[in-house]
């Protein structure tokens, strides 16, 4: 069998992030391949697209373009492009970049290996872009422990389509993966010594699997059966949906401790006129709300969002609403961006010429920095305070730290004679940086 070295170069988001490694893992089983970090070694290639921002087609061709020397320098490689600008391109990125072997989706990176072996024996292009019903994971090989706190996709695609935004042409439609396949794959994973599951899905919260009895399971009923499993200490989601933030799944925070006290609900604007051209389908109110109840059950929850700013209309005013907002709910540490307009969108046919570029930058600027003033005021409270955190491991960049999470997504670096890696211990807080923390040794968390 051929000596396969495959080399994965990942852009976007976590949902792609988590794709490549399940592609690693199949490219190990189906094709005997090792991975490799250097691209020299390399005879498989492949790259992981995202088209959520920015000029995501010409940093695709910018990147194939380095990569032509590798085609010459041997004609047998791989390359691979997939992703969302692959799903959103397909055969178009052939006219550009001819060296390209195979371009998959996001729903057909199980179909990798299959073309691979085709493309060597017909020496001819393949292209598979299509949106199977959820089968990849069928395909996967058995989940392998890397991490103490592992992904795991619950949901695939979108049904919201937000009127800016690409993912729901790229990801495809809505589907939630089978409860019974997800429990047995955290299982799997908690006996290999998993502690915290971080459940992924570009709408978590729309979790809805219905079995052949017709019940329903619900992303909080879903939630309620993982807290089950033995050894699972924390619960982490993203990305979550105002509009699906039932009370059903407020009140889970008051039965599972598992749940961290951190939500990330990406809120986009603070004006309602915005939200409205953005068809996000919830009010100001609305999201106050939900944080509301969220705080009442638990004081001391975070809340970090996803902003956009500079979308078509959206006046200083619009802008200022937004700042009262991120002052008013106390946002942790979010993300941000100036809207960029995706090609077929519904915003990018709305006139985008009433801000300039200039205040587009300062709009993110200011935010940015409203928003850094309160991460670091989280940061400093939690000085000299205890806090619980998740042991994952050794430090890379210092050998004599051990590192671990707070539930607030915060890195703690502390000394130990022990290894307590996957134990939830408690630290207290010695000194703070913008997003990591320092600490000393307490004790082991009764939890
Ligand atoms: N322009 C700018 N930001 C965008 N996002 C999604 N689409 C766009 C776009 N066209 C941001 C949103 C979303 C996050 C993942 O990316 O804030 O929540
Ligand atoms: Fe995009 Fe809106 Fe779906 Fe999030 S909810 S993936 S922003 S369409």
């Amino acid at each position: 069998m051929l000596n396969n070295k495959l080399y994965i170069k990942t852009w976007g988001c976590q949902m792609n992030e988590y794709d490549s490694s399940k592609i690693a893992d199949l490219m190990q089983k189906e094709l005997n391949c090792k991975i490799t970090d250097s691209i020299e070694n390399a005879n498989i290639i492949i790259l992981n697209t995202c088209s959520i921002r920015e000029k995501a087609q010409e940093k695709l061709f910018h990147q194939l373009g380095r990569w032509k020397k590798f085609k010459k320098l041997d004609p047998n490689i791989i390359i691979g492009v997939g992703g969302c600008v692959a799903a959103q391109e397909g055969k178009r990125i052939l006219n550009r970049a001819n060296h390209v072997d195979i371009i998959f989706g996001p729903q057909t990176l199980h179909r990798i290996p299959m073309m691979i072996n085709k493309v060597r024996k017909f020496k001819k292009y393949l292209i598979d872009i299509s949106f199977p019903k959820i089968e990849k994971f069928n395909y996967f090989p058995l989940p392998q422990k890397k991490n103490i706190s592992e992904f795991i996709s619950i949901i695939e695609g979108c049904n919201k389509y937000c009127t800016y935004c690409i993912v729901p042409y790229t990801r495809g439609k809505e589907i939630s993966r089978p409860y019974q396949d997800i429990i047995s794959e955290i299982k799997i994973l908690s006996m290999q010594g998993v502690r915290e599951v971080h459940l992924l899905g570009q709408n978590v919260n729309a979790y809805k699997y219905v079995d052949l009895q017709g019940k329903i399971y619900s992303f909080s009923v879903l939630l309620k059966m993982i807290s089950k499993i033995k050894n699972i200490k924390r619960i982490r989601f993203t990305t979550s949906h105002p509009q699906n933030f039932s009370d059903e799944l407020i009140e889970t925070y008051k039965k599972l401790p598992q749940l961290v006290s951190f939500v990330h609900l990406p809120v986009q604007s603070g004006s309602n006129k915005i939200l409205s051209l953005m068809k996000r389908r919830y009010n100001i109110i609305e999201y106050k709300n939900i944080i509301n109840k969220l705080k009442n059950i638990r004081p001391n929850i975070q809340i970090s969002s996803d902003f956009i700013v500079g979308f078509p209309g959206e006046t200083k005013n619009d802008f200022y609403k937004t700042i009262s907002l991120i002052l008013d709910i106390n946002f942790d540490m979010s993300f941000s961006f100036i809207y960029s307009p995706r090609p077929g969108t519904p915003a990018s046919r709305l006139n985008n010429n009433n801000i300039s570029e200039y205040e587009k930058k300062q709009r993110l600027y200011i935010l940015q920095y409203y928003i850094k003033q309160q991460t670091k005021k989280f940061s400093k409270k939690m000085l000299n305070t205890i806090q619980t955190i998740l042991v994952e491991g050794i430090s890379p960049q210092n050998k004599q730290f051990f590192y671990g999470r707070t539930e607030n997504n915060r890195v703690v670096f502390f000394q130990n004679k022990y290894n307590y890696i996957g134990k939830l211990v408690n630290i207290k807080i010695t000194a703070f940086y913008l997003y990591s923390l320092h600490g000393k040794f307490i004790s082991i968390s009764n939890n």
